[in-house]
This record gives C-alpha cells, structure tokens and sequence, in this order.
C-alpha cells in the first residue's frame, strides 16, 4: 500500500467533511426516515442474533447509526477522522457513548469486546479497506458480526461511466449519469470543494469506480472472516417509481418490492442494475 495516498485520502476526508459537518444530518438521504427504518430493521435483527451489548461504529459521522444503536446496546464507541462530525453526534440517552477522533486503520480497539462492529457509507470513503477490516475483525468476539452498507457497486458504477452525457436516454438514466461520473462538478459548485479534493475523500467510489463482490469478500476472508452474506440495494429506476405521481405512495412502495424481489431472485444477472452494496461478516 501507498502511504503517502493513503493520508492524501484521508486529508481529503478531512476537508471534504470538514465543510459538510454542519448540514449533513439534513442534506445526506440516507437519514430520510423510510431509510432510517430499513436499517433499524437490519441492526436490530443483528443485534437479536447476537445478544449485542458493545457496537463500535467505525466512520460514525455524525451519529447516524449511534442514533438508532444506542435503543438497541449499553455501550458505543464511534470512530472517525473528522473532528468536526464529531462535534454534531448526540450523546444522550441511556447508552455510554465514547467518541474517537481516530484513523478506523490505525485505531486501536482493545481486542474480542465487541459484539457488532458497524461502518455505513463509509468503506469507499478510505483508500485501503484492508487495515480497517483488520481493526473490525481484532474488535470482535468470536462469533461476533461486521455490518457494512451503502457502499458503490462496482457493477453499476461501470454501466453507468459507459453511457455518453448528452445520449438520448430516459430521464432515469440521466439522472444516473449526472449522480455517478458528474457528481464531483455539483460538490465544487455546491460546497466549495474542489473535485480533486471530492475524489480523493470518495476514493473507493470515484476512483475506484466501487466495489466488486468477489474482491470484498477474498478481502474479508484475507482478514479471517470465516463467513460472507453480500447485500445489493437500489435498482435503477427504484426512486423514480417510489417517487412517481400515479396511485398512493404505499402502492409505488409495493410495485417496488414486487420488482426488487424479482430482480433480487435474478442475481447475479441482475447485478448490474443494483446502485448500492453491503455486507455481514461473521467472525
Ligand atoms: C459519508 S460519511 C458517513 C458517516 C456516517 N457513517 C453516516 O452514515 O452518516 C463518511 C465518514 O467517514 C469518515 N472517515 C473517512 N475516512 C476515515 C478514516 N480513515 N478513519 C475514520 N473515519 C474516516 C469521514 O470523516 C466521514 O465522517
């Protein structure tokens, strides 16, 4: 590994993170409730399966999943390199919450405490995940599980970075195009960062181009996970049809349940289609 693009990376989270602390709570739509709600069902069937007490949330930001954890467990340590997320992370309820402003490969977790280690929207966001898997897998007990979600698909990424700005295609793909290659023009105009400095802080997806599930999992077992359940999210076309006009809101919600199963049922040909992957890894 590169150590000087390593702590490029993460000074470019720094700075990217830096200036986004302040609306990233309201801005981000991964803190829509419906999505608050997916997820909560996820964790708290994790933590059910294994009596979770301790969860280290490794990139914790601004608390997202430390808001919805800390119902569940009696102790959260949250890690993250940006002091400034840090500061917007709240600490109350019954919970012993303890924040760390620390590099997730560096960080030094004392070893076989932790039921759960957690780390959302957060893998691409480093230049090398080996060293945090590495911390994860240290941190957990025996038995104990690794959650990871809302990371790029490599699969998507690359149908997507193939299709032409200006090409005469429907307005779902489009969209697509500008949220995926052009993303990095929005942000410099937006927040005032410059693509570069975007680029680097979302190496995994803009660099990289996303994840591939075989890599992640030879990563994961490489680290000692002795199990892998890969996890798609997101087909193209799944906010436009939630979000369309026709019927009510539940019955767009059910039509894409309905194509979500089907296509879920058709991996890996599906595979492409599906914008967001995550994992658990059992220890
Ligand atoms: C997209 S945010 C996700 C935050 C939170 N998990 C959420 O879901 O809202 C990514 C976070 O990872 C942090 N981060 C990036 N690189 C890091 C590193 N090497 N070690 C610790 N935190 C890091 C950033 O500071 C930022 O807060």
């Amino acid at each position: 590994m590169q150590q000087s693009k390593y702590e490029e990376v993460i000074t470019a989270n720094i700075s990217l993170h830096s200036k986004m602390a302040d609306d990233y709570s309201t801005c981000e739509p991964h803190f829509r409730p419906e999505n608050v709600e997916k997820v909560e069902r996820k964790l708290s069937t994790l933590f059910r399966e294994v009596n979770a007490r301790k969860l280290l949330d490794l990139g914790c930001g601004t608390g997202f999943i430390i808001n919805i954890a800390k119902k569940y467990v009696q102790h959260i340590d949250g890690v993250d390199v940006t002091q400034a997320m840090l500061h917007k992370v709240d600490l109350s309820g019954n919970a012993v919450i303890n924040l760390h402003n620390s590099d997730t490969g560096s960080f030094p977790a004392v070893p076989g405490t932790y039921d759960i280690v957690t780390g959302y929207s957060f893998l691409h966001h480093l230049y090398d995940i080996k060293p945090t898997l590495k911390t994860a897998f240290t941190a957990l007990k025996d038995g104990g599980k690794l959650y990871c979600d809302l990371d790029p698909n490599y699969y998507y990424w690359e149908s997507i970075h193939q299709l032409d700005r200006n090409g005469s295609y429907d307005t779902i793909v489009k969209r697509e195009i500008e949220m995926v290659t052009y993303k990095d023009e929005d942000i410099e105009k937006n927040f005032g960062v410059s693509k570069d400095t975007f680029n680097n802080a979302e190496f995994g997806k803009n660099i990289a181009g996303g994840f591939k599930e075989e890599n992640l999992i030879a990563d994961l077992k490489a680290a000692g996970f002795r199990e892998v359940q890969i996890l798609y999210y997101w087909f193209l076309g799944q906010a436009s049809l939630i979000n369309d006009t026709w019927g009510t809101k539940e019955e767009r919600i059910k039509y894409a349940d309905v194509m979500d199963s089907v296509l879920q049922r058709s991996l890996p040909v599906s595979r492409n289609l599906y914008k967001y992957m995550g994992f658990v890894a059992t220890k």
